[in-house]
């Protein structure tokens, strides 16, 4: 097996559920304002899934069509399917297993990956090695999340945060000096208390006092996770700059994890790069977990050119944090 082969982005799609849910609406549902939601975390609006029957395989399969669409490429010459997930339609079978018969990549092997809002970064890693290795040509990297399926609606401290969406790419061996250059991963349980389903795992089998305690739900303690993100995803931004001497200048876009406004301004501030540079559209959707790094991907598509250096940056539930340097290869 040949090693060493350097993986490239070669398309990028999404899939966002129609319905808007907006601030005021929410105004209605719980006791907050659109004021403080915005000058809180930045957020304006989020996309809900309604349609019963459809979660997160579904999502993932529309993200996966769009990229087939536009290489007019046959599903059958997909060799592996990665779903980011913190949302999976069922703990098993994976997700990804369903959107693989959904969208008829007959010939591929499907797995889940589960590292919540850092999910996307890790899958990209895991992803490319397949590429690196000659052990796959073709690998669809998708981060989906029916946030909507966890978020108590009656919680004004979470359900202001998520939206449900789905994003990825379709990874490809590079044959020039574009593609995904570096990955810094790091992890810690030390955080898990703060951010957690608790309810419907091995520890916590569903049952009707899981239910009435709410465990089914996320539970986010949102002072520390703010602080350790802040801290993490500014870091491993400013680590991974370093490890490839790459300077503010250098640097053409950081694409952030959108949690939190304010923790996205404070990882630019660290990079010293300004705010031209930074995708940020947790304004439109707010916070979908595993799929916000490649919907911002997606959304600035038409601005990147060939060569452009990206630096990825995620922070997340476990805790998992990491980055990726990226040269754009479209
Ligand atoms: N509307 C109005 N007031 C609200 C509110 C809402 N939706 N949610 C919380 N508040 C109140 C709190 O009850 C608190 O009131 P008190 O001072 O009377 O107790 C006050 O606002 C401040 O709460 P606090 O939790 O300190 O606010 P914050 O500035 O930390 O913002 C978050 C809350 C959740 C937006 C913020 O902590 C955050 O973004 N955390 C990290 C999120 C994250 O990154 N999560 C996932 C990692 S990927």
């Amino acid at each position: 097996m040949s090693v060493n082969i350097k993986a490239k982005i070669s398309a990028v799609g999404h899939y966002l559920p129609e319905y808007v849910l907006t601030n005021k609406e929410l105004e209605a549902m719980v006791d907050t304002d659109d004021e403080w939601i915005r000058t809180r975390t930045g957020i304006s609006e989020r996309r809900i899934l309604k349609d019963p029957g459809k979660a997160s395989a579904y999502m993932a399969a529309e993200a996966a069509r769009e990229i087939l669409n536009e290489l007019d490429l046959d599903p059958k010459e997909i060799d592996a399917i990665i779903v980011a997930t913190v949302t999976p339609d069922y703990l098993f079978p994976a997700t990804a297993c369903l959107t693989q018969t959904m969208i008829g990549a007959t010939n591929a092997f499907s797995f889940d990956l589960s590292a919540a809002c850092s999910g996307f970064i890790y899958a990209l890693s895991t992803g490319s090695a397949m590429i690196s290795t000659g052990q796959c040509k073709k690998v669809l990297v998708i981060g989906s999340d029916k946030m909507s399926s966890i978020v108590d609606f009656t919680d004004r401290s979470t359900c202001i945060l998520f939206g449900d969406a789905a994003s990825g790419v379709l990874l490809e061996p590079s044959d020039d000096e574009t593609g995904i250059i570096d990955h810094i991963l790091h992890s810690s349980g030390e955080g898990a208390e703060a951010l957690i389903q608790k309810g419907g795992g091995s520890i916590n089998p569903a049952s009707h006092e899981t239910v009435d305690k709410k465990m089914h739900y996320i539970y986010q303690e949102g002072r520390p996770v703010f602080k350790r993100a802040t801290e993490g995803m500014a870091d491993v931004a400013v680590e991974i700059m370093k490890k490839n001497k790459l300077s503010a200048d250098d640097v053409d876009w950081l694409v952030p994890h959108q949690a939190n406004l304010r923790i996205i301004d404070a990882t630019a501030r660290r990079m010293d790069i300004t705010t031209e540079k930074v995708m940020i559209n947790i304004d439109k959707y707010g916070n979908t977990t595993a799929a916000t790094i490649p919907l911002c991907l997606y959304d600035w598509r038409g601005r990147l050119n060939k060569g452009d250096n990206l630096v990825l940056s995620a922070f997340g539930g476990g805790y998992t944090w990491g980055a990726t340097y990226v040269k754009w290869s479209l």
